[in-house]
């Protein structure tokens, strides 16, 4: 295996389950509050939102969920995914370390997104729903669920977060193309949409502002409409779970196993999906990787944020969360990385950092394209904005091998490519990118609005 640098598995090796974290979680999980009577919150209350399996599969402590064969069918398009080992990185950064990444960029829609999007979509249309609504930051969990829809004969409407519809034309064509609706958020045509315009005619959007118009359609909706999210809740972070599996049996065919791990945090499914099996193994299995997450210093939810509970969303309207938040009224600067510009974090990403089982690190917005250069120029791949905060730990991580002379073996999640992103790559070629200064002040104003819970 030593020359090899495509890792590839057999379509036979695709996960038959998906792990589920709950069941090792070394911290137990808090309750999900009511938005308004901050009490636990009732299935009842959850499906007006989602169909009954997807709530049992967000409560449930079993250790692993079987893939439904539908959706392994629909996986099987594009997974199980290549993981390469990095040789001409390594040579760029002269290091002696070993470096792999897992390249979730080979979906139909490029990015890890579908791997959660394809079961919602199964499970909503095996439960009767007609319509999906959803919000969109960069506008890749858009697309995947677009695409999902198009499979499983389902209607969608998409909340794209209004900088990134503007930054970002060819990612609306993509889910038009699939059949989806899709519209810049906020929007005049939803109750709570009318309300931010009339406060700030020119908000640029936000996740949180996208959710409360996605949730607020689907809650008026009599029933005909459910609603998706593309990260952050337990199911999402579990459907994640199968690139974390197929990784474990590459690093074997490798005949390797990582000493540090990482993945970039927007709301925690890429970095859950590829850490959580190796956490399995840390808990279980006497192994002891260490485990990063890379995050926007610009939107620093895990390492400037309040470990507090929190409105998952900016109108109130989502399920309160224990979770490391920036406060939900936080609009974050307009970074290109538009996937990672989110108040929250995963309640279980948050939980095991704030136990210290996962460490995170912040990274400026220049940095981010510096490292995606670097990576692009040896390794051939433009990475999504997203990624390239992990790109830029693995290259910190890689240098600090450099210095001491250790090979260790580091791999890190390469969630999406970056072909829709050549606006943010112009700008910054074009030495027109800026780092955002962190938004202490908007931070603390946001912080005071956290909901009073006992
Ligand atoms: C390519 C890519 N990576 C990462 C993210 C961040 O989401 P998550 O933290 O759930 O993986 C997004 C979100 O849109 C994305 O499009």
């Amino acid at each position: 295996m030593s020359e090899r640098t495509k890792i590839v598995l057999d379509e036979s090796k695709l996960p038959r389950a998906w792990y589920n974290i709950n069941a090792d979680m070394p911290v137990p999980p808090e309750p999900v509050l009511h938005p308004q009577t901050l009490e636990p919150v009732t299935p009842d209350f959850l499906s007006v939102l989602f169909p009954m399996s997807l709530i049992m599969q967000e409560v449930s402590t079993e250790p692993y969920i079987e893939i439904p064969e539908p959706v392994r069918e629909v996986y099987r398009l594009w997974r199980p995914t290549p993981m390469f080992r990095a040789r001409r990185l390594e040579l760029a950064l002269d290091t002696p370390a070993h470096i792999y990444y897992k390249y979730e960029g080979v979906s139909p829609v490029g990015s890890h997104k579908p791997n959660t999007a394809v079961p919602q979509a199964f499970y909503n249309k095996e439960a009767g729903t007609k319509a999906l609504t959803t919000e969109t930051g960069a506008g890749q969990w858009g697309s995947a669920l677009a695409m999902a829809c198009n499979f499983f004969g389902l209607d969608l409407e998409v909340y794209m977060v209004k900088v990134s519809f503007e930054q970002k034309p060819y990612r609306r064509i993509l889910m038009e193309s699939y059949g989806a609706q899709v519209f810049p958020s906020p929007t005049e045509h939803t109750q709570y949409g009318r309300s931010v315009l009339a406060q700030t005619p020119d908000s640029p959007g936000s996740l949180g502002i996208a959710i409360s118009e996605a949730v607020e359609v689907a809650a008026t909706s009599g029933g005909v409409k459910k609603y998706s999210l593309g990260s952050v809740l337990n199911h999402v972070l579990l459907h994640q779970t199968v690139i974390g599996e197929e990784v474990l049996q590459q690093m074997e065919m490798a005949g390797e196993y990582p000493d540090i791990i990482i993945g970039c945090t927007g709301g925690g499914s890429n970095f859950g999906g590829f850490t959580f099996p190796f956490l399995r193994e840390n808990f279980k299995n006497g192994k002891n990787t260490k485990v990063i997450a890379a995050e926007p210093a610009a939107s620093p939810s895990l390492t400037k944020g309040k470990y507090a509970f929190d409105y998952g969303d900016t109108a109130k309207m989502a399920p309160i969360v224990k979770m490391h938040t920036l406060g939900h009224s936080f609009v974050p600067p307009t970074i290109h990385a538009g996937g990672l510009r989110y108040h929250g974090m995963s309640p279980q990403v948050s939980a095991l950092v704030e136990h210290g089982y996962v460490k995170a690190r912040a990274v400026p917005q220049l940095d981010t394209f510096k490292a995606a250069m670097t990576f692009a120029r040896s390794e051939g791949i433009i990475p999504a904005p997203e990624p390239t905060h992990a790109i830029a730990v693995a290259i910190e991580e890689a240098l600090k091998c450099k210095e001491s002379g250790d090979a260790k073996v580091i791999a890190f999640n390469l969630c999406g490519h970056g072909h829709f992103d050549m606006a943010a790559y112009d700008t910054y070629l074009k030495g027109n990118l800026e780092d955002y200064d962190y938004p202490e002040a908007a931070i603390e104003a946001a912080m005071a609005e956290l909901p009073q819970v006992g």
